[in-house]
């Protein structure tokens, strides 16, 4: 007969294995872990990655801009540069075989690297963007987890985190691909949770609407949670113990909660309406 337990977060009965050595324990330190970051070199990457410098960790940020990823890494030593582009299958797995060999230590990834891009479906249409998409938000996490997972697995205190967005529960209609792929992603996390459960934890963080570059004009539109505000709430977050299983500040919840009560076509009525005011705002000011 297995021996069975229950999941201290989610009250899940689950099997006890051999691996399971970590049970009861914090799942990720609240200093002295080493990071991966993709796409922190700037945005919510790079706040992020100065987040968890100021509080002792090491980490490693990856993104295809070399210089941008100097500049979030300026002035501070424990922040290390890597250039990934995570579309490219093969760079991966290089990429992480080198990054393993440089930081043995490396214990957390964070999958934070995404592309978002606005898309019209009435009409025939090039699919460069929509491939794009999946190629970096779907597979880019998809394989990079999957090449380091052997040397996570034998870590002690292993973490993945994988970055979601509000719109993978309500889908921003003008940018189809994109909620899909973040859909997709949160889809992953719950399996890829549940078959590593007691080795490494898995962590879904969910951002709202931030004040970033991901799109043109949104590091000013209005509404819009500001970016430092957005990673100080994601940092204290993390410092909680046991770390929640998602990571949710309260200006998402508008669209996490949406399904779960029954407020799901209401919610994307208003988000459609409301996105649609934001970017016509925005692009005036800009
Ligand atoms: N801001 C929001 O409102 C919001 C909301 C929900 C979720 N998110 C998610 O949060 C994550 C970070 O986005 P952000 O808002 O901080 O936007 P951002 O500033 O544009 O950051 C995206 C990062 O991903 C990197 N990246 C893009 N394609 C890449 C590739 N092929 N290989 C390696 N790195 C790549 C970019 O660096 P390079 O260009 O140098 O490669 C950039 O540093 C994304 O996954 C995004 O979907 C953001």
């Amino acid at each position: 007969m297995p021996e069975t337990g229950m999941d201290e977060r989610s009250g899940a009965a689950i099997i006890l294995n051999r691996n399971m050595v970590r049970h009861g324990a914090p799942p990720m330190k609240a200093s002295g872990n080493t990071i991966l970051m993709t796409g922190g070199g700037s945005g919510i990457g790079e706040a992020l990655a100065h987040r968890f410098h100021d509080r002792g960790d090491t980490v490693i940020i990856a993104g295809r801009r070399k210089d941008a990823l100097e500049q979030a890494a300026a002035g501070r030593e424990r922040i290390h540069t890597r250039v990934l582009d995570v579309e490219d299958a093969a760079a991966v797995e290089a990429f992480a075989k080198a990054v393993v060999a440089d930081f043995p230590s490396l214990n957390v990834l964070f999958n934070n690297a995404g592309i978002m891009k606005f898309e019209d479906l009435t009409s025939r249409r090039d699919l460069t963007d929509a491939e794009a998409t999946i190629a970096i938000n779907i597979l880019g996490p998809i394989r990079l987890t999957n090449a380091l997972i052997d040397h996570l697995i034998g870590r002690p205190d292993a973490v993945i985190v994988m970055i979601t967005s509000g719109l993978a529960y309500v889908p921003l209609v003008a940018a189809p691909t994109y909620s899909a792929s973040k859909a997709a992603i949160h889809s992953y996390a719950v399996s890829l949770r549940m078959q590593l459960a007691g080795r490494v934890e898995v962590i879904e963080l969910v951002p709202p609407g931030v004040q970033t570059d991901l799109t043109p004009g949104q590091a000013h539109r209005p509404g819009y949670m500001p970016l430092d505000a957005f990673a100080d709430a994601v940092a204290a977050l993390f410092l909680e113990q046991p770390t929640p299983r998602d990571i949710l500040v309260e200006e998402v919840q508008f669209l996490r909660q949406a399904e779960r009560e029954g407020r799901f076509d209401e919610t994307l009525k208003t988000l459609t309406e409301r996105a649609a005011r934001q970017r016509e705002e925005g692009n005036r000011r800009s």
